[in-house]
């Protein structure tokens, strides 16, 4: 039976840090009430413009690629997961394949947030176990710091985002020790008001004002309390449910690779599943929250600093605006 084999990840960060003592001097906070609430210390933002998540794409590919031990040119497939696309339209995977130098290959944008990446992934898994594609360009990119509302009124979201992009190649294999076992995704639009940009919107006539700016409704707004009982409650839930339904323990489990959205979250998460939390990876302290870049993004470095390695098993679980949340199963 065909499966899909993640064949290599690879990711890219801006190099420009961006400290929270450099966020206290343009509002009113603290590195210490950033760091005790969401374990953040810094995050990367772009250092020109333009630049894109496209941008920020390229070399996270190039490095995907290369541990995949493939050519960019193989690529038959892009899926392109974020929730700050470099323009409305078109879509941010049309832009990175010609970046990369793919004309014709398909690009697919998915626009499902922090659960953006594992969305992508079932996408990917299904398209490949159908036989369509065989080398799928994965992609989490996030250009989050030109869209912040760096003042006092913006301060609860500002302080928790940052730039990145990350990529993983994946391809059929018939090998079921290998492969991605499963993924559960889930959408509740509920919760849509509760962590959203309300405008621009189509639905309004015109779909721009000055009082929209005025109103700042062009800014990202949540409510960071529910957002958190939300994530806290549905992240262990899909994660068990994917556990059970693949007859596999948290004690088979080499890593959990959650959305890195608050380290408070991941450790909640982590507890409740009864994972030990030399199990779980945490990169939130270096790089804040790149939403749909931030599974792979860990996966790399895990990957990378050796903390996991062929055969094993990772859990992934994520929840984002949307609401969207969901679960996966790779054995590595
Ligand atoms: N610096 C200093 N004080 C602040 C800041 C800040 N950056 N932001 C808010 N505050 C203040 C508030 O004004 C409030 O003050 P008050 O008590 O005088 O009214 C106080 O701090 C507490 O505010 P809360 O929002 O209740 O703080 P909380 O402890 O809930 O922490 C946080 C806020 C970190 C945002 C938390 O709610 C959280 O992590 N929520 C989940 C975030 C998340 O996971 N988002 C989803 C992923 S993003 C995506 O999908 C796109």
């Amino acid at each position: 039976m065909l499966r899909t084999a993640i064949l290599g990840v690879g990711h890219h960060v801006p190099s420009k840090v961006v400290t929270n003592d450099d966020l206290a001097k343009m509002f009113e906070t603290s590195d210490e009430w950033i760091q005790q609430r969401t374990g953040i210390k810094e995050r990367r933002f772009i250092d020109h413009v333009p630049c894109g998540p496209s941008d920020l794409a390229v070399p996270a590919v190039r490095m995907a690629c290369e541990r995949a031990k493939i050519e960019v040119s193989e690529i038959d497939a892009i899926i392109f997961a974020t929730l700050s696309p470099d323009y409305t339209f078109p879509g941010s995977g049309v832009l990175l394949g010609d970046k990369l130098g793919l004309p014709g290959i398909p690009a697919l944008d998915i626009r499902n947030q922090c659960s953006g990446f594992l969305y992508g992934l079932q996408v990917a898994d299904a398209w490949i176990r159908a036989g369509m594609y065989k080398r799928v360009c994965l992609v989490g990119g996030e250009v989050h710091s030109t869209g912040l509302d760096f003042t006092n009124e913006g301060r609860d979201v500002a302080v928790l985002f940052g730039d990145g992009a990350a990529a993983t190649i994946l391809g059929p294999t018939e090998d079921a020790n290998r492969c991605v076992m499963d993924v559960q995704v889930h959408a509740d639009g509920s919760g849509a008001q509760l962590l959203w940009i309300e405008s621009p919107a189509s639905c309004q006539m015109p779909r721009i004002t000055h009082e929209m700016i005025d109103n700042r409704s062009v800014w990202p707004s949540m409510n960071g309390p529910k957002v958190f009982r939300w994530a806290t409650s549905k992240m262990p839930e899909v994660a068990q449910a994917v556990l059970e339904r693949n007859g596999v323990t948290v004690a088979d489990i080499a890593l959990l690779v959650p959305h890195q959205a608050n380290r408070r979250i991941n450790e909640f998460v982590a507890q409740k599943l009864e994972i030990p939390p030399e199990k779980v990876i945490h990169n939130i302290e270096k790089y804040g929250n790149t939403t749909a870049a931030s599974i792979p993004l860990a996966l790399s470095e895990a990957i990378g600093e050796g903390r996991v390695k062929e055969g094993d098993l990772v859990l992934f679980a994520a929840f984002g605006a949307g609401f969207t949340w969901g679960a996966g199963l790779v054995r590595l």
